[in-house]
């Protein structure tokens, strides 16, 4: 690793992530393999430089990084612009495992004959069928890595065990009955599947998991006939040939439009949204272009928005939640809406009324389906049974279809049908204005609060801003179509679209149109307590960052109280660089981390450009304020006892980091103020896992880019030496010697003229050399004053020879995290019965 690299990198990344990159600095190590032979392996950290190509280049086999920390062992397309991928080893189609930057292996087992993947700590994360013929493991042109005998015989392939990805020659279904499974933004399985159905019919299903199985594709309002299928043929083969060309046993067919195009590279994938596309890859810029897709209206799609929702097609998709209902979670569509309203709408005494909803359907949950009635009857049906909660109406034969659940809900103009949604008649729906207009991101709409708590007018109040562009002539008709049928509709009682209004009545307006916007579908829950917070929740929680609590170099640090009463510190980052996917992908990596001398991140935000952390709110404020403040009034002189516990509290959060959990970060930025106190003076450890969210452009690299902050920064930032854990080890060293005496070591050191580095070596010598000497008072002069003598000799003479040990210049001879809380540790016991011995 060069100097360069060291310090532009340098603390901002995971300790072993420095280590993994030795293709940036070693140059000529690229090692491309035709294959893999049995008992050989790669590894995670040489993934940028040992991998398995395909004889022809075109794909490359081996560690995938999908973040820094976080990796894949996957088959991707070597030469595309992104890299994309084709294939990705896991157990099973929705079971995928990402592994760890540092540790993780894939090997072809010599003993068994099989591909092993195994993570950082040997667990092993998926395997291929054992094959004792086993030879070795090859990258084929089609793509297909496949584990061969001697004489070259497929043993076992990952053509037979795809993931999201279909590639020309190999084959979908078969035996095994393999289809597609969609990819969540965060690598996991998503909702979707491309397979075939218990009638050997090849479709798009829609699978929470759970309750909701529903098929999309092809059309589930048609039979088969009518959508050219043929059913029961249960040799359920699928094929895409390379002219583009796709033909399945059940007859359903689809061409691409540059179909023939010799020497085309191309894939077929189940997109994260559920919509399947077939790319071809640009010869010249090595980009992707659909050249057919099943859906160009993707409100079509079942599950884009969640319960209680509406995907409205304009022609971009959104969702908005249907009347009185507002958003479940405000970060994630697919959780979709709640009801406003109490949900007791269903007994026969209780008055309900009905809210028209014109050209809108809820696909699936009908309680049952009648032909020839008249309106009334149908919503006399939908009255009358507790559990009908909507019900669509078609006018010219009279269907009626009461439902029991809103989902899957759609509405643009063609589409045949009314919904008729059940609201208590006392329950007013709110009044909305529908604005749209043109933003960068392209055509966009935004509900506009105005009225929410209006009584309920008596007319439909849609109105369309008369500034507003349109992005297309296509976009303008179906808008003016839009609202012009909306304006004529039909209603039982008159009441007013409320296209999920009160989704915004607390927050204010809406910050950035494209949270509507379906296809975003990435924010969601990573653990139980760690999400995604909109930027309008973010402002409203901080009052438009009104209490500024704290200010340093990656931010500014707001106060402000969660919707859930919970008080949290609101931390705008600057000069974050990268993209939202990466940051969402490390900060699942910090949401995770969690130790009481940690501070605990609640969330984030990233949106547009803004980039914020939320984290609990630590009542005492740093220990810097309360350090170095005179304590001429406030009395909040630490006593020693409490020094001590903060001195191993902290040893203990950055051990943690540094050892314990999983992703072994650096903080780069010990210092006072990085530590924080609760209200029983535990230390919590902040801004940890910052360092790699923020700027790391290593290309020019100079001494502005160091992060870090004069006074506490380890000696091998300026000098030429990767950067590891031990910049941490001295950090600690200068912040233990400032805790013991009250003051900033520059503070300390009278001369301390030529400099902060030079400060910390001149207290260093100062006590190397009075120890030596046996200078009886030593110690007593290295604690604070303030103190008047109330502090342990001996605890507080390991306190100095510890910092002269975490501040050696050769960061070998600085003593590990660990031994750091074991040391302290055994003083506390050893020293607990005679607390105050002679000075
Ligand atoms: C290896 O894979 C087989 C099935 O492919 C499975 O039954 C077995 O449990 C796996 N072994 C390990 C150690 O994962
Ligand atoms: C198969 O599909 C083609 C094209 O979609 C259609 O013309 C043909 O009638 C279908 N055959 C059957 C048996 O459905
Ligand atoms: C079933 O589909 C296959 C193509 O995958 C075809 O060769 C075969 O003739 C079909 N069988 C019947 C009974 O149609
Ligand atoms: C009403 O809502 C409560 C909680 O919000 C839920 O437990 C209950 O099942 C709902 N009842 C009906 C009929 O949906
Ligand atoms: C549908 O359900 C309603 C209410 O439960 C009932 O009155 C009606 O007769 C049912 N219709 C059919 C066709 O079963
Ligand atoms: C539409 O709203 C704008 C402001 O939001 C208002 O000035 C205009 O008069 C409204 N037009 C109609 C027809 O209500």
């Amino acid at each position: 690793m060069t100097a360069a690299a060291a310090r532009g990198c340098g603390c901002a990344l995971l300790l072993l992530f420095a280590l993994a990159l030795p293709g940036t600095g070693r140059a000529g190590a690229q090692r491309e393999r035709g294959s893999l032979p049995r008992g050989a392996s790669l590894a995670v950290e040489d993934h940028a430089s040992d991998l398995l190509v395909s004889p022809d280049g075109a794909f490359a086999c081996g560690f995938y990084a999908v973040s820094p920390t976080v990796f894949t062992f996957s088959v991707w397309f070597a030469r595309s612009a992104d890299r994309a991928v084709v294939w990705t080893a896991a157990a099973s189609a929705t079971a995928r495992r990402a592994v760890h930057s540092q540790g993780s292996r894939l090997a072809l087992d010599g003993r068994r004959g099989a591909l092993v993947l195994t993570d950082y700590d040997g667990e092993v994360v998926w395997n291929s069928t054992a094959h004792d013929g086993a030879a070795r493991a090859r990258l084929r042109d089609t793509g297909n890595l496949a584990v061969e005998d001697a004489r070259g015989a497929v043993l076992w392939q990952s053509f037979d065990h795809p993931t999201d990805t279909l590639l020309p020659a190999q084959r979908l279904g078969g035996a095994a009955g393999s289809g597609l499974v969609s990819t969540s933004r965060l690598l996991a399985a998503g909702h979707y599947g491309f397979r075939f159905s218990d009638y050997a019919m090849l479709s798009m299903v829609y699978d929470d998991g759970g309750e909701v199985s529903s098929i999309y594709w092809p059309n589930p309002y048609f039979s088969y006939w009518q959508n050219s299928r043929k059913i029961y043929n249960f040799s359920r083969e699928a094929e895409l040939d390379s002219s583009g060309h796709f033909l399945a046993s059940d007859n359903a067919t689809f061409d691409a439009a540059d179909l023939g195009g010799a020497g085309v590279r191309r894939r077929l994938t189940l997109d994260t949204d559920g919509n399947l596309r077939l790319y071809s890859l640009d010869a010249g810029d090595q980009t992707w272009t659909v050249s057919w897709m099943a859906f160009s209206n993707p409100c079509i799609i079942h599950g884009v928005c969640g319960i209680n929702a509406l995907c409205l097609y304009t022609p971009s998709p959104a969702c908005v939640c249907a009347p009185g209902h507002e958003r479940a979670d405000r970060s994630d569509w697919s959780r979709g809406c709640r009801p406003t309203f109490s949900n007791s709408t269903g007994g026969r005494d209780e008055k309900v009324k009905f809210v028209a909803l014109p050209h809108t359907d809820f696909w699936g949950f009908d309680l049952n389906n009648s032909e020839f009635l008249s309106l009334d009857a149908c919503e006399e049906q939908c009255t009358g049974e507790p559990s009908c909660v909507v019900f669509q109406y078609k006018q010219g034969k009279g269907e009626c279809y009461p439902k029991s659940l809103m989902f899957n809900g759609r509405t643009f103009p063609g589409l045949p049908g009314t919904a008729y949604l059940k609201v208590p008649a006392d329950f007013n729906v709110p009044e909305l204005h529908v604005h749209q207009w043109q933003t960068d991101d392209g055509l966009a709409i935004q509900e506009d609060i105005a009225g929410c708590d209006a009584a309920a007018p008596e007319v439909v109040m849609l109105n369309v801003s008369s500034t507003a562009k349109m992005s297309s002539n296509q976009g303008k008709s179906l808008w003016f179509y839009f609202y012009g049928f909306l304006s004529a509709f039909f209603v039982i009682e008159v009441f007013v679209i409320a296209f999920g209004c009160w989704l915004f009545s607390k927050k204010g307006i809406l910050s950035r149109p494209s949270e509507l916007l379906a296809v975003e579908e990435g924010y969601r829950m990573i653990t139980s307590h760690f999400r995604a917070y909109s930027y309008s929740e973010l402002q409203s929680a901080t009052r438009k960052f009104r209490t500024e609590i704290g200010h340093g170099g990656s931010g500014t640090v707001y106060k402000g109280v969660l919707d859930d009463d919970r008080t949290v510190a609101v931390k705008v980052l600057q000069d974050v660089s990268q993209s939202e996917e990466v940051f969402q992908a490390e900060l699942s990596a910090i949401g995770r981390i969690y130790h009481m001398n940690l501070v605990r991140m609640w969330g984030f935000c990233s949106e547009g450009a803004h980039r914020i952390l939320v984290y609990e709110y630590v009542h005492n404020g740093s220990l810097a304020n309360v350090l170095f403040q005179s304590t001429g009034n406030s009395g909040r002189l630490l006593g020693w006892k409490q020094r001590f516990n903060i001195a191993v509290g902290v040893a203990k959060g950055l051990a943690y980091l540094h050892n314990e959990c999983l992703e072994w970060i650096i903080h780069c930025d010990m210092k006072p103020e990085n530590i924080l106190l609760d209200d029983e003076m535990e230390p919590k450890i902040t801004d940890f896992g910052l360092a790699k969210l923020l700027n790391r452009d290593g290309s020019d690299s100079g001494l502005s880019r160091i992060r870090g902050t004069r006074g506490y920064m380890a000696p091998e930032w300026v000098s030429s030496l990767p950067i590891t854990e031990k910049v941490d080890v001295y950090s600690y060293g200068v912040v233990l010697l400032e805790l013991m005496k009250g003051q900033r070591v520059s503070d300390w050191v009278v001369d301390g003229k030529e400099g902060l580095e030079t400060d910390v070596r001149t207290v260093v010598k100062m006590i190397v050399d009075r120890s030596k000497r046996g200078d009886g008072g030593w110690v007593a002069d290295l604690v604070d004053e303030r103190l008047d003598g109330e502090f342990n000799h001996a605890q507080a003479k390991i306190f100095a020879q510890l910092a002269v040990s975490c501040l050696e210049e050769d960061r070998n001879k600085r003593p590990g995290m660990k031994n750091v809380v074991q040391t302290l540790i055994s003083t506390d016991d050893e020293s607990r019965d005679n607390e105050y011995p002679e000075i």
